[in-house]
């Protein structure tokens, strides 16, 4: 299977609907990687690692050689999806040439097919300066968790008339600027399906609309990992319940010594084996 590429994700949208919406998931590790591919069309190495994998309580102190790390693993892991790999916090915004550095580095160090930052219009000249220099960019507007410091919280996003024109004004300044597509992150429903009608970029909702030409979401959130979720997380699974039950199962099996039993020894004769 050859792997699907960052034009093929675009034609998706290239009648100005997305007939068949792109699914996106994020994957920090090599064997997460391996289970999604067959599934996705896009893997998301997403900062959220700093949350999900390393127990930092925001993506602020998320750095490129954490980014560089799992990105080259989900990409060992995948042979399918579009690999795409967050530029963390610090690392692009300074200036369009320093965000080439950083971007490059990543590209060399992980061989995936794009990276993605936050950031709408003030971004826009970075964005071109990627793609110009053959690095495909997403976007990400709306809730930029990276900003939380600035925002305050994690709060829906659009709630007014101003707000809601300034986050399509910057959906359409990464768009033109050259993003194949771009994450739309916690805002108002009719807000992410206009920006949806506008742009050429692939738009991938999470907490947005179905309206959006695909959807993303944290892996770790949609399996149920966590108790507190975002209210646009669904949670597919219980998989934190399901853990603590396997790990309850071996504690008990240790400290009543029926584990292990002699299958699962060496150099202990079997019940059922036959004598040499
Ligand atoms: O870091 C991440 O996982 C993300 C998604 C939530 C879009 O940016
Ligand atoms: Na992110």
């Amino acid at each position: 299977v050859r792997r699907l590429t960052v034009p093929a994700i675009q034609r998706r949208k290239a009648g100005g609907v997305t007939a068949e919406p792109v699914v996106m998931l994020t994957a920090y590790t090599a064997r997460m990687a391996q289970l999604l591919d067959p599934v996705c069309d896009m893997l998301l190495v997403g900062d959220s690692l700093g949350q999900v994998i390393y127990g930092l309580d925001t993506t602020v102190r998320v750095t490129l050689d954490m980014m560089c790390a799992h990105g080259a693993a989900v990409v060992r892991g995948s042979y399918k999806s579009v690999v795409v790999i967050d530029m963390p916090f610090g690392s692009y915004e300074a200036s369009p040439e320093a965000a080439f550095l950083s971007a490059a580095r990543v590209m060399k160090e992980t061989g995936a097919a794009a990276v993605k930052l936050e950031g709408g219009e003030a971004m826009a000249p970075t964005i071109a300066f990627l793609v110009a220099r053959g690095i495909p960019v997403v976007g990400h507007v709306g809730l930029t968790p990276q900003a939380v410091n600035a925002l305050g919280g994690y709060g829906a996003r659009g709630k007014s008339a101003a707000e809601a024109a300034k986050i399509a004004a910057d959906a359409r300044a990464v768009s033109d600027a050259g993003a194949f597509a771009m994450v739309i992150e916690g805002v108002m429903e009719p807000l992410a399906r206009d920006i949806t009608g506008q742009v050429s970029a692939v738009t991938i909702g999470i907490g947005a609309s179905p309206a959006c030409d695909g959807q993303v979401l944290v892996l770790d959130d949609m399996l149920g990992m966590f108790e507190r979720v975002p209210r646009f997380v669904r949670r597919f699974d219980d998989l934190a319940g399901r853990i603590s039950a396997a790990a309850e199962s071996y504690a008990a099996a240790v400290r009543e010594r029926s584990f292990p039993a002699d299958a699962e020894l060496y150099g202990v004769q079997r019940a059922d084996s036959k004598p040499a």
